[in-house]
């Protein structure tokens, strides 16, 4: 209203004052001409102070108005940075393409996955080398819904992968779809270890059982077997049934150790391997294989004492079982901060180089025959390995064929401000 009156206001006053100066005017017209001429300018400055409060009061709104912007935009923003710092966090590598199969964003776990340090301007295809992806993005981007299947994507390596695409919606003409890869190779991996670790033990239980079987048929259908050949078959009844009771143990031990948190004590190293040596001693004697100690005292370990025993009774009887006769075992302790080391080292047939990758597996014997016949079931590494590992140490072994073998076992030494077990 005020803009209105304002002009009007000053025309009038404007109006009266150019009235005052007509000549034959009379004076009284005159002054009541100029009163009020006075009394429309003084309308004008009463309508010029009302805009002046109002435009003050819309420079304050407008001024709130900018704040609030202001801040709906720093809010946004920080919702869109949560929202990357959520995609980017998260454990499964995650991509956000255009229907073109243009990258829009890729969480670090996605770059890292494809050895990239960005994406910008890159495509699915340059990304993933993985056409099979791409055109699960076309199906996705045909339904604009969710698809998903096993894609095996080859760069920079192999990796067995769930796939699954999702549309998320229009953003600036285009089509968006999140693309998140689920690593499935080593859930496969373990199950075909588990396949195969049932094969084995179903197949090292099979043949001694097998063989039991057919010696008792014979004694059984055969009764004038001569008695020197009956004690004969009866003897390697005995022996496959020990076989089947160490193969059974074996299990037990690997099972025990792979479930139970081991009970750990503190003790000195160099007693424990002499009481192995010792334990070894008649079986030394037997392969005419000569041991000897070079042992550093004073190394203390906070570990479960059996376990550790039993993973250099291990070493030790591998080392004197693939040895050769006159031949000879050094047992080795030392300090390299903060591991103790023990190294078995032998004189014996060595490893070939194409097996010591696998000796640590369970069943996995170089030579069967040999193994099968010194009594071996194939188990022995693959206790040493499971031990030391959930000590929080490692084994490594080196071996020439038909030279010798090193086997290295490494294990946290006691540190003196560690708290000692409380007895339950
Ligand atoms: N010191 C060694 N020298 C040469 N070969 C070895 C040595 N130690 C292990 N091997 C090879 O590794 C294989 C696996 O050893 P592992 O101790 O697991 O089984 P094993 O000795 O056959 O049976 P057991 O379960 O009774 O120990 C052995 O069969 C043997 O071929
Ligand atoms: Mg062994």
């Amino acid at each position: 209203m005020s803009f209105r009156w304002l002009p009007a206001s000053l025309l009038l006053s404007a109006a009266l004052l150019l009235l005052t100066a007509l000549p034959m005017l009379p004076s009284a017209w005159r002054e009541a001409l100029i009163a009020a001429a006075l009394g429309s300018i003084l309308l004008a400055y009463y309508f010029a102070r009302r805009i002046s409060l109002r435009c003050n009061a819309l420079r304050q709104q407008v001024l709130e108005l900018n704040e609030q912007r202001e801040n709906l935009e720093l809010e946004l923003t920080r919702q869109q940075r949560r929202r990357l710092a959520l995609i980017d966090g998260l454990p499964i590598p995650l991509m956000i393409c255009d229907e073109d199969a243009m990258l829009r964003h890729t969480n670090r776990l996605a770059l890292e996955w494809f050895g990239f340090r960005h994406m910008t301007g890159k495509s699915l295809l340059a990304l993933t080398f993985s056409y099979d992806l791409y055109l699960l993005l076309l199906k996705a981007s045909r339904r604009q819904s969710t698809v998903s299947a096993e894609i095996t994507l080859s760069f920079p390596k192999e990796r067995h992968t769930e796939a699954t695409i999702w549309y998320l919606g229009e953003a600036d003409s285009h089509h968006l779809f999140a693309i998140a890869l689920i690593d499935k190779s080593e859930l496969l991996r373990l199950e075909q270890v588990r396949r195969d670790f049932v094969a084995n033990v179903s197949h090292e239980f099979r043949t001694p059982l097998a063989s039991i079987r057919s010696l008792a048929e014979t004694i059984h259908d055969d009764l004038d077997m001569p008695l020197e050949t009956r004690q004969r078959f009866l003897n390697l009844i005995i022996q496959e049934a020990d076989r089947l009771t160490r193969i059974a143990e074996d299990l037990l031990t690997l099972s025990r150790a792979e479930s139970m948190q081991p009970v750990k004590e503190r003790f000195e190293l160099t007693p424990l391997i002499q009481q192995a040596v010792q334990e070894m001693a008649v079986e030394a004697q037997r392969h005419q294989v000569q041991v000897f100690t070079d042992l550093q005292p004073n190394l203390k370990l906070m570990a479960n004492r059996d376990q550790i025993l039993q993973v250099v009774l291990n070493l030790l009887s591998n080392a004197l079982r693939y040895n050769k006769p006159q031949g000879s075992v050094t047992v080795r302790t030392y300090a390299q901060d903060p591991y103790a080391v023990i190294e078995v080292a032998d004189t014996g047939i060595g490893i070939p180089s194409e097996a010591l990758p696998r000796i640590f597996e369970r069943f996995y014997r170089v030579d069967k025959t040999r193994s099968r016949e010194s009594g071996g079931t194939g188990l022995g590494l693959a206790i040493v390995k499971h031990i030391v590992e959930s000590h929080g140490g490692t084994v490594e072994v080196e071996s020439e064929y038909r030279v010798g073998s090193v086997f290295r076992v490494k294990l946290p030494l006691y540190q003196e401000t560690e708290q000692p077990p409380t007895p339950p």
